[in-house]
């Protein structure tokens, strides 16, 4: 059907308007990204929090969104496992807090680091809560979150790559795989009291077709290899510990699940670490090729 002359003004009214969005999203890609519930115009003279993921530690796997934000940040809040690399990059004009828990201690207990970032952006500060890895992984970011709703503060959230990512790289090989893993599960290897956690999904955890990563898996990792050679996984189920994923002083060790705890025991370095099983047969192949050319425990 032609176009009538009423409806050609409309037309190049819709292509004005076209032309509107695509700029207008430029101008968003630039601009740091804001809360979906707050007006920005009325919060403009306030600050803001942006949580955003440093990645495992290679400043390379950092994202883009998260180096302008930090280009951009009057101050940063960050974890202690943020590598020394990644906070190189932070401009020396920006303020830098270590917010990082030792341990099962706190530097900072969270209803500081949540005081913090709200009384920041109160004075009109813009914040990065910097978070090792992906912050939508044991981030504790919903209550980061709750806070900063509960403030009415201007946030965003930008993610990360997360150490499971990091190490199954390292690895060489998929988190989840046709035919052999067909489900990736991420689980913490203690709560907040240090143990492990007593509500575990047992009959996932054993399930040979998943991949597993463990978090924080240090303290418990000799109990949960156990409980779940009890509950069924053979002895000889592959596992890997990858120590300091995608940094310079990375290292790799493939075991089983019957050996790989007291391998993870014998480091003394203190580098975080995170644990998959369920990788398959391939992985090993990998670890084996690059153990000369990496130094890799195979
Ligand atoms: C509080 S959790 C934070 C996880 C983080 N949000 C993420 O997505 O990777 C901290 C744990 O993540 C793991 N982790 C973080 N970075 C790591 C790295 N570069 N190599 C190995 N494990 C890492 C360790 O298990 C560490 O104890």
């Amino acid at each position: 059907m032609l176009a009538t002359p009423s409806l050609v003004p409309t037309l190049i009214e819709l292509f004005g308007m076209a032309l509107q969005r695509v700029s207008a999203m430029a101008r968003a890609r630039l601009a740091p990204p804001r809360s979906a519930g707050l007006s920005a115009s009325s919060k403009s003279q306030e600050g803001h929090v942006l949580l955003a993921g440093a990645g495992p530690g290679d400043p390379e796997l950092l994202t883009l969104k998260t180096l302008r934000a930090i280009e951009a940040a009057d101050i940063i809040l960050h974890d202690q496992l943020v590598s020394p690399e990644i906070l190189a990059l932070v401009p020396a004009r920006v303020d830098r807090i270590d917010v990082g828990k030792k341990g099962y201690g706190r530097a900072y207990r969270q209803s500081d680091i949540n005081a913090l970032m709200v009384g920041l952006a109160r004075a009109g500060r813009r914040v990065v809560r910097l978070k090792a890895g992906d912050p939508l992984m044991f981030g504790r970011l919903d209550e980061e979150i709750a806070a900063l709703e509960d403030a009415g503060i201007v946030h965003a959230v930008i993610p990360g790559i997360s150490a499971a990512q990091g190490a199954a790289s390292a690895l060489g090989v998929g988190l989840t795989r046709r035919g052999g893993a067909r489900r990736f599960q991420a689980i913490t290897g203690h709560a907040a009291d240090g143990r492990m956690p007593d509500d575990f999904d047992w009959s996932g955890l054993a399930d040979p077709k998943a991949t597993t990563a463990v978090y924080m898996p240090r303290a418990t990792i000799a109990t949960l290899c156990a409980e779940l050679q009890g509950r069924g996984l053979p002895a000889n189920h592959p596992a890997f510990a990858v120590f300091s994923a995608s940094r310079a002083n990375q290292k790799v060790i493939a075991g089983s699940i019957t050996t790989l705890p007291d391998r993870i025991a014998a480091d003394e370095s203190g580098a975080p670490c995170i644990v998959l099983f369920g990788l398959g047969a391939r992985a090993h192949d990998s670890v084996s090729e690059r153990a000369a050319a990496e130094a890799v425990v195979a």
